[in-house]
């Protein structure tokens, strides 16, 4: 009799269909046969319809927009996973979100990052596997093994294959991204420049201090996440009042909440470049200068090592 252990499954929630499909085109498998659903008053039911008994399976969710029906859907599918007898469940989160809250930033505030892990842990997951979380040590919140992926390689290629690299400023937004960006900046060997926002006083607007030479310099701005957009787009015009050529960006989360787009399309950015961590909506697929890179073949490379037991940190080497 042939047993299931270690055959994989891919189930997807309904928050990135496409991410999903390109992630089990690169495994070269279909995705598993589910049913994601909603009752009458938006309770979600779940049904897996393969049999997943003693597989490997991994479940594809980002906890985006709508978050709260997101992160439910992915909950309720780890139960369903579970009960079903699943011999090891990893939680796939391109996006993880909730991640900005990972500290209380006032008295009686709540740590919201570690009850969603908590959540997640207690749903039944094994393993969770995301992408540039909103600080590393996120990872801690988890009491299971969580590998944080970069997706700098990515965008890193993409650099190589769209700029010369000899005038290029990388540029943190804000000073809790620089050993991001300064990752970043030493794989491109390319400076770092980091702007410091102050507000010296309650009710006064924040002001934008350039830290480093960023003169005639073509710039491109780093970050986690961009969600409002105000945060990049102030930059920007920092950068060019300081006699930056010209500010890119390139942002692995494009949460683009709100007239988040327009602000970008009206902005003096060149060009944001997201990645599909969260599926990219009509109006981004439509504006002028905003890009989106694939990160599908990250997410089936490091599903595909995680299955067979190889290294995930090998892929960024
Ligand atoms: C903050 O710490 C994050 O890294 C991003 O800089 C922030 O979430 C961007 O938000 P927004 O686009 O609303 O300025």
């Amino acid at each position: 009799m042939v047993g299931n252990n270690g055959a994989i499954k891919l189930v997807a929630g309904n928050s990135n269909p496409g991410l999903a499909e390109a992630i089990a085109a690169y495994l070269k498998m279909p995705l598993a046969r589910a049913v994601v659903r909603r009752f009458a008053d938006m309770e979600i039911f779940v049904e897996i319809l393969d049999n997943v008994r003693g597989t490997d399976v991994f479940v594809i969710q980002s906890t985006s927009y709508p978050a709260n029906d997101h992160l439910m859907e992915l909950l309720i599918i780890i139960d369903a996973l579970r009960r079903a007898s699943a011999r090891r469940i990893t939680a796939v989160l391109p996006y993880f979100g909730y991640a900005r809250q990972d500290r209380k930033p006032g008295p009686r505030t709540p740590i919201s990052a570690k009850l969603v892990a908590n959540m997640i842990t207690y749903a039944g997951a094994n393993r969770v596997l995301t992408v540039d979380l909103h600080a590393g040590q996120i990872q801690g919140f988890f009491d299971i093994p969580t590998d944080n992926l970069y997706a700098s390689p990515v965008m890193v290629r993409d650099i190589r294959e769209r700029f010369d690299l000899s005038n290029i400023m990388v540029v943190s937004p804000d000073v809790g991204g620089v050993v991001r960006a300064r990752a970043l900046a030493k794989r491109i060997n390319a400076p770092l420049a980091i702007i410091d926002k102050r507000r010296e006083r309650a009710g006064e607007s924040e002001v934008m201090n350039v830290i480093g030479d960023v003169d005639t310099r073509l710039c491109i701005l780093v970050d986690d996440i961009i969600d409002s957009g105000g945060t990049l787009v102030n930059a920007a015009d920092a950068l060019l009042e300081q006699g930056a050529q010209a500010v890119y960006a390139y942002i692995s989360h494009g949460v683009l909440s709100g007239g988040a787009v327009a602000r970008v399309t009206a902005s003096h950015l060149k060009e944001l470049v997201i990645t599909d961590s969260i599926q990219p909506t009509e109006a981004v697929r439509v504006a002028d200068n905003i890009r989106v890179l694939s990160i599908a073949t990250l997410l089936g490379e490091a599903i595909a090592r995680t299955a067979s037991e190889q290294s995930v940190s090998t892929l960024f080497d």
